[in-house]
């Protein structure tokens, strides 16, 4: 018998409010606050934790992001949800989102320390730059840094937050000075079960990839081909290991939209029902935020214009995401779709793979992607909570369970166990211990 445990695939759940679909809300039959209710966000991390999921996941943008008029929107602080999930489970991650661009360090790594604290070694922080123009108001700036800042800053933010969490472990007390930030001093918290949070990244431009390829333990990733995703998973390991890092201590987790039904016809149903009361135009609307260009500039009988196949005019002030901006250009190019095709690909969910079919065709899926070096795993987002997330857990996980690709039971209490990450594993600590 090998002494390698054996490889699993990695599968957290995205919470995102009541469903990635733009209608979830409609159709749930939840009370019409659930969104803002911590027992419902209990409630589906108790489900996950049946599934012996490795995390729950939750994104967050500081800001009113999306009209409410269509959508129900990301209401509450992730780490106060992600605590009283923490209170209903004992093994279930927690992976919280934060802005690197409208946070402080020493509050942020004071914040996911003690959260990572009270859930005994659970807890992760995804770190993002925000693109929503709309956040710098809130900040007082009267407009959002352009990407390069933000990821200059993003670089320095987890330097000095990663070396707060190893002065808590026993390393040195801080005292840095850079760029962005001035910091002297240590943090009150304790060590955690697993030493400290972990830490995972989110934003695909070759900025995001050197700073996932450097420093996280985790990539949510936005991918829609097979090709697209193995081209990204070899780009963020190769980083990896050009950095002196393991690059197996990177996880590449790309988002993975699923409507599933117990027949092909059964679950497209279940996708026109959630598809159809999507409010005119607004599809449309995301989708040209996302590729830069004006609703008026696509033509939904039309291939994507040359302008957006050209690429941004001008990629360091281009405000969206350049990782959700290439995937979506990318599936349109490779498969020659028209506008409309794309939204019918899309809907709801950005740049993120959407299988619509059984239980048997989304093992099969993620059993393609783990095998052919795409992912080593997925950040789950169920078409509507909690049913959608309920169907996965009962009828995929046994799937991928018989076909040995995922866990009977909890091997480790921590994240960090779980995925088997050393604490020595960013090029801070590679540097630290030369
Ligand atoms: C899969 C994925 C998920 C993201 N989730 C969030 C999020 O929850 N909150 C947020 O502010 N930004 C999020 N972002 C965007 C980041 O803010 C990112 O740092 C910024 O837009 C730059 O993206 P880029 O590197 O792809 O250009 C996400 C990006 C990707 C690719």
């Amino acid at each position: 018998m090998s002494a390698e445990p054996q490889r699993h695939v990695i599968l957290n759940v995205n919470v995102l409010d009541v469903g990635i679909t733009h209608d979830a809300w409609r159709h749930n039959n939840l009370d019409r606050l659930a969104f803002v209710d911590a027992g419902y966000f209990q409630r589906i991390g108790q489900i996950a934790e049946r599934g012996t999921l490795d995390a729950f996941f939750l994104a967050d943008g500081p800001g009113l992001r999306e009209d409410p008029r269509f959508k129900p929107s990301r209401s509450l602080e992730p780490t106060l949800i992600l605590a009283a999930v923490a209170a209903v489970t004992e093994n279930l991650g927690l992976i919280g989102t934060a802005s690197s661009t409208f946070n402080d360090p020493w509050e942020l790594a004071y914040r996911f320390q003690s959260l990572d604290y009270v859930s005994g070694g659970r807890a992760a922080w995804n770190v993002v730059t925000t693109y929503s123009p709309d956040v710098a108001g809130n900040f007082g700036l009267p407009e959002l840094p352009d990407r390069d800042a933000r990821y200059r800053r993003a670089s320095e933010f987890v330097d000095v937050v990663t070396a707060l969490w190893r002065s808590a472990n026993g390393g040195p007390p801080v005292e840095h000075r850079g760029e962005f930030f001035t910091v002297s001093g240590r943090l009150p918290v304790p060590v955690s079960a697993q030493g400290f949070p972990l830490l995972v990244q989110a934003g695909g431009s070759p900025a995001g990839r050197e700073l996932a390829g450097r420093e996280a333990n985790a990539v949510f990733s936005a991918e829609l081909s097979l090709r697209a995703g193995i081209d990204h998973y070899n780009q963020v390991k190769a980083v990896a290991a050009r950095a002196g890092r393991d690059p197996a201590h990177v996880k590449i987790l790309p988002g993975l939209i699923t409507t599933i039904g117990s027949t092909e016809q059964e679950a497209y149903r279940r996708h026109e029902e959630t598809q159809v009361s999507a409010p005119d135009g607004f599809p449309l609307t995301r989708l040209a935020g996302s590729l830069g260009v004006a609703p008026d500039e696509l033509d939904p009988d039309a291939p994507l214009p040359r302008k957006v196949l050209d690429g941004p005019p001008d990629p360091k002030h281009f405000k969206a995401s350049l990782g959700f901006r290439e995937s979506v250009v990318r599936l349109a190019q490779d498969e020659n779709l028209t506008v409309r095709d794309l939204l019918t690909q899309l809907a709801g969910g950005g740049g993120h793979r959407k299988i619509v079919g059984t239980p048997e065709q989304v093992a099969d899926t993620i059993e393609r992607w783990f095998r052919a070096g795409a992912a080593d795993g997925f950040n789950l987002m169920p078409d509507r909570f909690p049913d959608g997330l309920e169907v996965f857990t009962d009828h995929v996980v046994p799937l991928l369970r018989q076909r040995g690709l995922f866990r009977h039971e909890y091997e480790s209490r921590t994240l960090r166990g779980r995925l088997n990450i050393p604490i020595s594993s960013s090029v801070a600590a590679v540097s630290a211990a030369s």
